[in-house]
Formats: structure tokens, C-alpha cells, sequence
């Protein structure tokens, strides 16, 4: 039976979502980016849909939006990510994700310690905020966003700040969290560090 779920959090941009790819596709599990789920809420909200009702609403439909990974989206998700009722109309979905038959990787901000704290493998993955600003900075104008580097790594420490510091499950690692520090490794070492990682665990 591989029941086996590997909770992977930490902040925007440290590697998470490429880490959690490479290792699900390694492993043959199903992976779960459930940041998405926090822009498809504030994608609605600014759309104008209120926030509580767009999370208790969500579609499979809302997960595909084709401009979730803008900037706006993002301080948006953050927004509606700090309101207990909006995390709440999340966690079952979640949770149902995480024990799926044959094993999950969800990546996020509060997986090893509120929607998984059972979860059989912990990771939490950092980098400095000037590293994270910078990745997050190539990957938008490479996707032909018009940004600066001032208003990204401003965006990514306001989002820092509110996901560190909101009271409903804020951005910390779990006490069994394996830490992966991601601003000097490229992607292959970051995935073999969380390779090692999972394979000492399970
Ligand atoms: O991971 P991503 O940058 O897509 O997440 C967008 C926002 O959603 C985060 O800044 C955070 O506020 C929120 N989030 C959360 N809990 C999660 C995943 C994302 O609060 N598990």
C-alpha cells in the first residue's frame, strides 16, 4: 500500500513547484500545487465574486484559468489565503488529495503542519528573499510580463510578511520538516536533495 504523501512548503519562488514536479514524476505520484487553489479564489475575488462563496464554489474549471500565475493573482491569493473560512472550504479537498491510492506530493504553505501534519515526509524548501525575487523576476518577463525587479522582490517580501504573519496557518516549517535551502543549488541538486530526503524517510 503507497499511501505515502510528501508535504512540500515554503515561500514564493524557492523551488517548491519545480521540486514537487520532479519528484512526483520520479515516483510515479500525483502532485498537487495548492497555491492554485488560493489564486483561483483570488482570481474570482477579483473578478468580483466575494471570498468565502468563490472558495466554497471552486471548479475543477476555476484551477485551469489560464492568468493565474500573474502578480496580481498572487497578492490576491495571499489576500484571501489569511481568512479562516476561505482555508476551511479547502482543507477536504486537500486531505482527500494527500491519501490518494499510490501516493501524492502537495506543495504549499501550510501542508506539514495544518492539512497534512501526518504526512510521511516533510520538506520545507527556502532561499534567500534576493534569490527568490530574482528567479520569480526571469520567469515573469519570460512569460512576457512587463515587471521590474524592485516591484518583484517588493511583491515577494509583502507576500512573505503576510503569509508569515497571518494568525490561520502561517508560513512556518513543520518540527519534523527536512530544510532545503535552495540559493546556491540549481534545480538538479535541489531535487536530489529532496530525492535523499524521501528515500530516508519512507
Ligand atoms: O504558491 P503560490 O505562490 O502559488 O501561492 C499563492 C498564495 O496562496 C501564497 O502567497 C499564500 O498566501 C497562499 N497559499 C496558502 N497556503 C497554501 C498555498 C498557498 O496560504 N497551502
Amino acid at each position: 500500500d503507497t499511501r505515502i504523501t510528501v508535504a512540500i512548503d515554503g515561500p514564493a519562488a524557492a523551488g517548491k513547484g519545480t521540486i514537487s514536479k520532479a519528484v512526483a514524476k520520479k515516483l510515479g505520484f500525483a502532485h498537487l500545487d495548492t497555491g492554485l487553489l488560493y489564486r483561483a479564489v483570488g482570481a474570482k475575488v477579483l473578478a468580483g465574486v466575494e471570498a468565502v462563496e468563490a472558495a466554497t464554489s471552486l471548479t475543477a474549471a476555476d484551477l485551469e484559468a489560464t492568468n493565474l500565475r500573474t502578480p496580481d493573482v498572487a497578492q490576491a491569493a495571499s489576500k484571501v489565503a489569511v481568512i479562516a473560512e476561505v482555508r476551511a472550504a479547502l482543507v477536504d479537498f486537500q486531505r482527500a488529495f494527500a491519501r490518494r491510492l499510490g501516493g501524492a506530493v502537495l506543495d504549499g504553505r501550510d501542508i506539514g503542519t495544518v492539512i497534512c501534519p501526518d504526512a510521511e515526509v516533510k520538506l520545507f524548501v527556502t532561499a534567500s528573499a534576493e534569490v527568490r525575487a530574482e528567479r520569480r523576476y526571469l520567469e515573469l518577463t519570460a512569460s512576457g510580463h512587463d515587471v521590474s525587479r524592485e516591484d518583484v522582490l517588493a511583491d515577494v517580501k509583502a507576500r512573505d510578511e503576510r503569509d508569515m504573519n497571518r494568525a490561520e496557518a502561517p508560513l512556518k516549517p513543520a518540527e519534523d520538516a527536512v530544510l532545503i535551502d535552495t540559493s546556491t543549488l540549481d534545480i538538479d541538486a535541489a531535487v536530489a536533495m529532496a530525492l535523499t530526503a524521501i528515500m530516508g524517510k519512507t
